[in-house]
This record gives C-alpha cells, sequence and structure tokens, in this order.
C-alpha cells in the first residue's frame, strides 16, 4: 500500500514551478495523430493520465519517445483504429481520441468510457457531433463501432453545454473534414486556446477558439510541429489552496495569470493577497482566514469544477460560512466524509456544501476517491495538527506530478511510504 505521510500543521514558503497542464497534453496527444509528420510537446507533466495516452497512441501505431519534459510523437505509422477496454478503463477521457482516430483513419472502435468518480459521464454531445458530420456510430454491447465513408463533412453544431471534451473533440474531427463546421456554445477553457494553436500552427483554419462560437475550415492535410504545453491552471490553484490553509506565503512560477483570474476572487475573500509579477504569482495568506460567500463552479470563465475541492479544503479553515455549489459534475463531493475525518465542519445538501470554519483540523488516515479531492485531502493535512496519511494516491498521481516532493521544496513534512 503505497501513501503519502504528512506531518502537521507547517508553513510553507519558497517558490514553485507549475508544470504542464494535464487537461491540454491529453487532447494535443490526440492531435498528433491527425499529422502528417512528426509532433513535439514541450512541458508535458510525468502523470499517469499521460502514460495511459502515449500507450494509446503506441498501440495505434505511433512512437512515442520522452526526451524530458519533453513528448516526441512520430504518427506515421498509425495502422489501428480501436483503444483497448483496458485502455478506456484506466482513463475515460480517452474520449477524446474518438475524433482524430475516425479523422485520421476513417473508422474508430472503443469501449464505452462509462461512469468514473465523479458520477456517469455521458457522451451523448460527443456522438451527436460525430454523427451531424457524416460519422455512423453503433453502440452495441458497452462498444462504440464508428465509420465514416470517404472523409468527415464539416456541420453546424450547436451544443447543449459547452462540454469541453465534446468541443475538443469536434475539433480534431473537424480540421480534417471536407467544408466549414460551426459550434456554437463551445467551450472556453484555455485547454481549448491551446488545442486550437497546437492545430493552427500545424496548418489548420480555426478561428474564435476562446469564444463560444468556433469557425473550423477543414483542410487537406497537417504536418507536425512543435508546440508548448501551457502550465496547468488547477495545480496552481491546488498550491494557492496549500498556501492558504497554511497561512503561508509562496511564489508560483510558470503561470499565466489570466488563467487564474476565475480562482483570484475566492482566495482574497478568504484574506489572501495576490501579486503577479510576469508568468510569477506570489500569494500570500493571513494567519486566520475569512470566508468566501459563494464559490459556484462554472464553465470558463467561471469557478472551475477542479479547484472546488482544494479551496474547500483551505475554506475548512476559515472563520465563517462558506457555501460552495457544485454545477459541474452530479457527484464531486466525495472529500466531504475524509475531511470530516480531520475535523472539519461540513454539510452537503445536493449540489450545495455548507463549510463551517473550525479553529483546527486534526490529522487521521484519509482516502482519496477522485483526483482532484485526493488533492484537497493532501492539502488539509498540511494544515491539520498531527500525522495524517492518505491513500488512494492512483487517483492524486493522475494529475500531480511528484506532489510530496514539490510541497517538500516548500517546506511541507510530507514524504511517500511504499509498504
Ligand atoms: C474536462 O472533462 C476535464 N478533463 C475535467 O477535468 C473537467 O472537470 C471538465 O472538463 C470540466 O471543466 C479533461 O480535460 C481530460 P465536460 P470533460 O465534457 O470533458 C456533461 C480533472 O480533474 N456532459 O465539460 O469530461 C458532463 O456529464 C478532470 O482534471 C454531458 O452531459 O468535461 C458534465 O456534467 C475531471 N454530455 C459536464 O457536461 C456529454 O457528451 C461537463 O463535462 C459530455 C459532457
Amino acid at each position: 500500500m503505497v501513501k503519502l505521510l504528512i506531518h502537521g500543521p507547517n508553513r510553507l514558503s519558497g517558490e514553485l514551478s507549475v508544470h504542464g497542464a494535464k487537461n491540454s497534453t491529453l487532447p494535443l496527444m490526440a492531435a498528433a495523430l491527425l499529422c502528417k509528420s512528426e509532433c513535439v510537446l514541450h512541458n508535458c507533466p510525468h502523470l499517469s493520465d499521460v502514460e495511459v495516452s502515449a500507450r494509446i497512441l503506441r498501440h495505434l501505431g505511433c512512437t512515442v519517445q520522452w526526451e524530458g519534459s519533453s513528448l516526441v510523437v512520430d504518427p506515421r505509422g498509425v495502422c489501428q483504429w480501436d483503444i483497448p477496454d483496458a485502455l478506456m478503463r484506466e482513463m475515460r477521457s480517452s474520449i477524446v481520441f474518438l475524433g482524430a482516430i475516425v479523422a485520421r483513419t476513417g473508422r474508430a472502435v472503443l469501449s464505452f468510457p462509462g461512469g468514473c468518480e465523479l458520477g456517469p459521464r455521458p457522451i451523448d454531445l460527443h456522438l451527436h457531433a460525430l454523427r451531424k458530420m457524416g460519422v455512423r456510430i453503433a453502440e452495441d454491447y458497452g462498444c462504440l463501432s464508428c465509420s465514416v465513408d470517404g472523409s468527415l463533412r464539416g456541420a453546424a453544431i450547436g451544443l447543449s453545454f459547452p462540454s469541453v471534451g465534446a468541443t475538443e473533440n469536434i475539433m480534431l474531427a473537424a480540421v480534417l473534414a471536407e467544408g466549414t463546421t460551426i459550434v456554437t456554445n463551445a467551450a472556453r477553457e484555455p485547454e481549448i486556446c491551446d488545442l486550437a494553436m497546437f492545430l493552427n500552427r500545424c496548418g489548420a483554419r480555426i478561428r474564435g477558439a476562446g469564444e463560444s462560437t468556433l469557425v473550423i475550415e477543414g483542410v487537406r492535410q497537417l504536418h507536425g510541429c512543435e508546440h508548448r504545453v501551457i502550465p496547468d491552471r488547477i495545480v496552481a490553484a491546488t498550491y494557492m489552496s496549500a498556501a492558504a490553509a497554511t497561512g503561508s506565503a509562496i511564489i508560483l512560477n510558470h503561470v499565466i495569470p489570466a488563467h487564474l483570474e476565475p480562482v483570484m476572487p475566492a482566495f482574497e475573500e478568504l484574506g489572501c493577497s495576490i501579486e503577479i509579477k510576469g508568468g510569477s504569482l506570489r500569494i500570500a495568506a493571513p494567519r486566520r482566514m475569512g470566508r468566501i460567500k459563494s464559490v459556484r463552479t462554472m464553465p470558463y470563465p467561471g469557478f472551475p469544477t477542479d479547484a472546488q475541492a482544494p479551496l474547500m479544503a483551505a475554506a475548512c479553515l476559515g472563520s465563517g460560512t462558506s457555501i460552495f455549489v457544485e454545477n459541474i459534475f452530479e457527484s464531486r463531493y466525495k472529500h466531504v466524509g475524509e475531511l470530516l475525518r480531520l475535523g472539519a465542519n461540513i454539510k452537503v445538501e445536493g449540489r450545495v456544501a455548507v463549510v463551517e470554519g473550525v479553529p483546527r483540523l486534526s490529522g487521521a488516515p484519509v482516502e482519496a476517491a477522485d483526483l482532484r479531492g485526493g488533492a484537497a485531502l493532501v492539502v488539509a493535512g498540511l494544515a491539520a495538527r498531527g500525522d495524517t496519511e492518505v491513500t488512494g494516491l492512483r487517483y492524486i498521481d493522475r494529475g500531480y506530478e511528484n506532489m510530496e516532493r514539490s510541497l517538500a521544496l516548500l517546506g511541507a513534512d510530507i514524504r511517500r511510504e511504499y509498504q
């Protein structure tokens, strides 16, 4: 059993570089399938989800090599069009490969991604869009069998919800389609802009990334390119939460401040001061935080659902009542039960979590049940008095590169123990 052992409370100090964004790296790896030559992705994080994506690309016939934090992907050997069930089950967001596999090979066979720790993960928006672009999709026995005669065709697609994954799948299917695809109510996340920038650098013609309407003119082919993955805004928000929870002042380097604007007001409401200098952010927390009137998770540029759990861990130590409303996923409060074990005072009613600040938390054994909930338990453990053991690290390792090493560099008493 692998676990993180944390002894707290500990003040943090110093500087930390934020690694590349998981949720940008994954669709970029899928996009490489569409290129006629080698792609180099710089600033890729060493995460288990990235490793799974590399295994998918190799299964399809690509070569994928790490060179430090750069991934070199050569898609010229693509000869498969299926993703094995085991790989689909390891990472539900493998669905983002669907559009690229169909666009590259004219067919795709994937098992249904199914639900995950956050509740059901439907893909109806993905499938509806691909069908509009001419893809025949049979859903039998938990398997998606897709095919298209000739090229995909451009279409006008209105998303009932600005789904990040659906927007990415449509972009990947549309860049080589015949004609123009117009997506209304598209997701506006920074990772969408990063994907559009990569694809345009490869010769695609995408306009409106970051806005609600995307226009993608199909082109005949894409060449490879070099691209630097944007920093991970959720990892940055997680370390900001760690500073807030422990009453610390730290500096985060290699961030894009604009991507953190949706979370800054919540930290300022807690009483933290935030200074921006170029690509660095300094956050300084008060000894005793205030409370956050309300945090409503929304699509970008609203408050990101992925930062809800880490911020909640910090708010547990505020003075007063903080209200969280989780509007994106059905079941994203699994960390609450474990935070209660550490002495937090939280009540959940449906999508609403009411956090009553407590003067202190006390260490205990806790278990992660999903990626960001696991990060929240680490944040709380840093501030808790005594020893906290965090298990379920397979979740945390999906999205945080060497979390314990990063936090130890900031002065936390934390180590990974292999038993
Ligand atoms: C992406 O997931 C991220 N994952 C998630 O990050 C993030 O929480 C989410 O976007 C929202 O920002 C990756 O980028 C790999 P959605 P995705 O499609 O694409 C519903 C993390 O912690 N929906 O925007 O799956 C869905 O059920 C992960 O890094 C449909 O109903 O998110 C959910 O309620 C967790 N039908 C909402 O939309 C569909 O066809 C948001 O989903 C698709 C989605």
